[in-house]
């Protein structure tokens, strides 16, 4: 992903999550804070059909949606996926879990232990699919409510 890219981005997480709004800059913040962690799936070299938006985080901390991180943290404790959106068509493809595969591989060469995430939009199952386990955690209830109502807490293990 480049700057070029957040229109197209914002674009399809307009059209994704119409339930789950997040302002322009914090997709900006992302790709500014950690390159790497943000990915776009363009085949054709024109049109962006899907994105991915990740970074190192603290683990059982997820930022609540809509918010700043203002910076990383110098000792993170999971690599965590913000967010995986693919328009209608390109679903079904692979390119989901060829996507979070090389995530896996640059968050275990970068020292990470575990991926986490809060999966939302009844997608436990594709994210359990892909080796992430739900993680119950009473005191981030009230948290995750403010996603949504079934939002869960995953996290997959690496190495
Ligand atoms: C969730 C999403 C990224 C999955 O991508 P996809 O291309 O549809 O998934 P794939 O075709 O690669 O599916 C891989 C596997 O997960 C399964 N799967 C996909 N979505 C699923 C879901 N919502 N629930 C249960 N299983 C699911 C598929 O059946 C497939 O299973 P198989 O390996 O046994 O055949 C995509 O549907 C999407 O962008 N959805 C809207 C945005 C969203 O909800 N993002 C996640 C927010 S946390």
């Amino acid at each position: 992903m480049t700057a070029a890219d957040l229109p197209a981005v914002e674009a399809i997480a307009a059209q994704v999550h119409p339930g789950y709004p997040e302002e322009a800059a914090i997709f900006a913040e992302r790709l500014r804070l950690y390159p790497p962690g943000c990915r776009v799936f363009a085949p054709d070299g024109a049109a962006v059909l899907a994105y991915l938006v990740s970074h190192p985080w603290h683990l059982l901390q997820p930022p609540p949606l809509d918010s700043l991180l203002g910076a990383l943290p110098d000792l993170p404790s999971t690599y965590y996926i913000h967010d995986l959106a693919l328009l209608p068509q390109t679903r079904g493809s692979g390119a989901a879990r060829a996507v979070v595969q090389a995530l896996a591989e640059h968050a275990l060469a970068s020292g990470m232990s575990n991926m986490s995430l809060v999966a939302v939009n009844a997608s436990t199952g594709f994210w359990e699919r892909n080796g992430f386990a739900v993680h119950h955690e009473p005191a981030l209830a009230a948290k995750l409510r403010s996603y949504d109502a079934a939002a869960q807490l995953m996290i997959r293990r690496l190495g």
